[in-house]
């Protein structure tokens, strides 16, 4: 593929430029000794008047994998969009461990920092193998010559061995992007997402158009990934949501409706009536 091409599609992941944004400025690295990663406290979130977030309050601990379900309109991707820094709140604090006020930083210094979301359209770099995607998006130093033209460490080289069979793509490895299913496609995504080494991934409705069988294997894909990064997960699909649910968080209207065990919140009065009435 031509060089111009990569350069392009980096330019549209903001690899190329983004050594010209500044480092965050920390006081100190990430401190999570209480437990919580992320602290979503009294969020308020208005567009024209409308309350999409209504005094959410919201704690992630340190790799766990939490579900996040509820009706449509009910403030998920309003949340993400809060704790990638997308939106800002009208009143609340989000807090990255104890310490790091990501009310203080921009999109790409949140991301910097460890936090990266998943969408659903995958981005991957088409007319590549599977391998150079991985490789392409790994965190080191992201201008795009050395990303281009450097040669990979022997340890760089494990890491990405590690990320396809992670995301079950070790025999496709040498196999365009562009062949890839719909399925292998979000998966590919996350690789390159779990290259960056997140502390926190958000995925928004993963398994949307996917087939049984790519559902099942994302199930497991996810699971693997709990206790190394914070996963979030919103989604509809309440089959997949059972098959890898943990502690479940139930939003509506803007706040948290309940928390729980999936049989916790399913028999939930409160939850079975906002479903059962939408
Ligand atoms: N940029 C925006 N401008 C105006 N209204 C918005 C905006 N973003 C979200 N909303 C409104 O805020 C509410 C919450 O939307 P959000 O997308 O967060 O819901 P959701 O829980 O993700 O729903 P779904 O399950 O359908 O994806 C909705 O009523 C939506 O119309
Ligand atoms: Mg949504």
């Amino acid at each position: 593929m031509e060089l111009l091409t990569i350069t392009r599609q980096l330019m549209r992941r903001g690899k190329v430029f983004d050594f010209l944004i500044p480092e965050p400025v920390q006081d100190s690295a990430l401190d999570t000794t209480h437990g919580p990663i992320l602290y979503l406290e009294d969020i308020s979130v208005s567009f024209d008047g409308f309350r999409a977030l209504n005094k959410l309050n919201l704690y992630i601990d340190e790799g766990e994998l939490r579900c996040i379900i509820g009706p449509n309109g009910a403030g998920k991707t309003t949340m993400m969009d809060l704790i990638t820094g997308k939106t800002k709140p009208d009143t609340g604090s989000v807090f990255f461990g104890q310490n790091i006020d990501l009310l203080k930083l921009d999109e790409p210094a949140i991301a910097q920092a460890g936090i990266c979301r998943k969408f659903q359209k995958p981005t991957v770099f088409e007319q590549l193998p599977v391998f150079n995607n991985l490789e392409l998006a790994m965190r080191t130093d992201k201008r795009v010559w050395s990303t281009l033209f450097a040669k990979l460490s022997g340890e760089q080289n494990d890491f990405i061995d590690e990320t396809l069979e992670t995301i079950g793509l070790k025999e496709l490895s040498h196999q365009e992007a562009g062949s890839l299913s719909h399925g292998q496609k979000q998966w590919l995504e996350i690789g390159m997402l779990l290259m960056q080494q997140p502390k926190v991934l958000l995925v928004d409705e993963p398994v949307a158009g996917m087939t049984h069988q790519e559902t099942e294997r994302t199930a497991e894909l996810l699971l693997a990934l709990e206790g190394k990064h914070s996963v979030v997960v919103v989604e509809h699909d309440m089959e997949f949501v059972r098959s890898i649910a943990r502690k479940v968080t139930v939003l509506h209207e803007g706040s948290v409706l309940a928390e729980g065990s999936m049989n916790e919140v399913q028999n939930n009065a409160r939850v079975i009536e906002v479903y059962l009435g939408s």
